[in-house]
């Protein structure tokens, strides 16, 4: 057999592997071999899952909005751009609060085209995106990049990637939720967590491509099965 379609063949069938484990709750077979995978594998798995997990919404609404209140007031009309928008809860709410004026618009990236399709959202401002390539290959052309329980499914590389991207654009401020632990360690992996960096590494790699922090909020919760430590990163543009 062709050598190509060979390693075509094994990668498919991986990818068949990863999602029947990961639909019965293993997700070890996807952590382990995620960087085998390419994007098409990535969009074919994460749509894949969608109808056999529970809700992606994770974000805390209050500690977003209160980050760009601040922005607001140093950029007062502001274009927004959003990665692993889900089914667009966060930019429902934030349209909601935020006039015409304050968010002119607001596009929502995802890789999970069926999230893409049962979008919550009804509002003139809203666009999505089902990516059909890495975020660190579009252009990037909005002031503020909001991502909430997103980069923690990607590696290191790719986060750099992302950020040499990011630091190309017109990018001015990052707002970015994670989940490290109340030391603000690396988690340990769980579910499809992918990243491996404890908070202060994470934030030197910002700040290695062009970006401060302006503030960080603990915005650990709680539900009756466990404690979720994450934290709320707000950035700025300092090159
Ligand atoms: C845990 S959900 C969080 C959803 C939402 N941001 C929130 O906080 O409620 C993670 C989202 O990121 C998307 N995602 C995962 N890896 C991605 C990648 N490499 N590029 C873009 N989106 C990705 C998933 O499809 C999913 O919608």
């Amino acid at each position: 057999m062709n050598k190509e379609i060979e390693t075509k063949l094994r990668i498919d069938s991986l990818a068949m592997h990863i999602l029947l484990s990961a639909i019965e709750g293993n997700f070890d077979v996807w952590r382990e071999n995620y960087d085998l995978l390419d994007i098409n594998d990535l969009i074919w798995i994460n749509s894949g899952i969608h109808n056999f997990v529970g809700s992606q919404q994770h974000f805390n609404y209050e500690g977003v909005k209160d980050l760009i209140d601040i922005v607001l007031n140093r950029v007062p009309e502001l274009d927004i751009i959003e990665l692993g928008c889900w089914k667009g809860h966060l930019a429902k709410r934030l349209l909601s609060e935020f006039t015409n004026k304050e968010v002119n618009t607001y596009v929502g990236y995802d890789i999970n085209y069926p999230a893409i399709d049962q979008s919550v959202v009804n509002d003139s401002r809203y666009i999505t995106i089902k990516m059909t390539d890495w975020f660190y290959n579009y252009e990037l052309d909005s002031d503020i990049l909001i991502s909430c329980h997103t980069l923690e499914h990607m590696n290191e590389a790719q986060i750099k990637k992302m950020m040499i991207t990011i630091n190309e654009s017109s990018l001015k401020y990052l707002i970015f939720e994670l989940p490290f632990n109340y030391k603000g360690l690396w988690n340990g992996g769980n579910n499809s967590h992918i990243l491996k960096l404890n908070s202060e590494e994470f934030v030197k790699i910002m700040e290695e491509y062009g970006f401060k922090l302006f503030t960080i909020i603990d915005t650990t919760r709680e539900t009756r099965e466990k404690i979720y430590n994450q934290w709320l990163f707000g950035l700025e543009r300092i090159r």
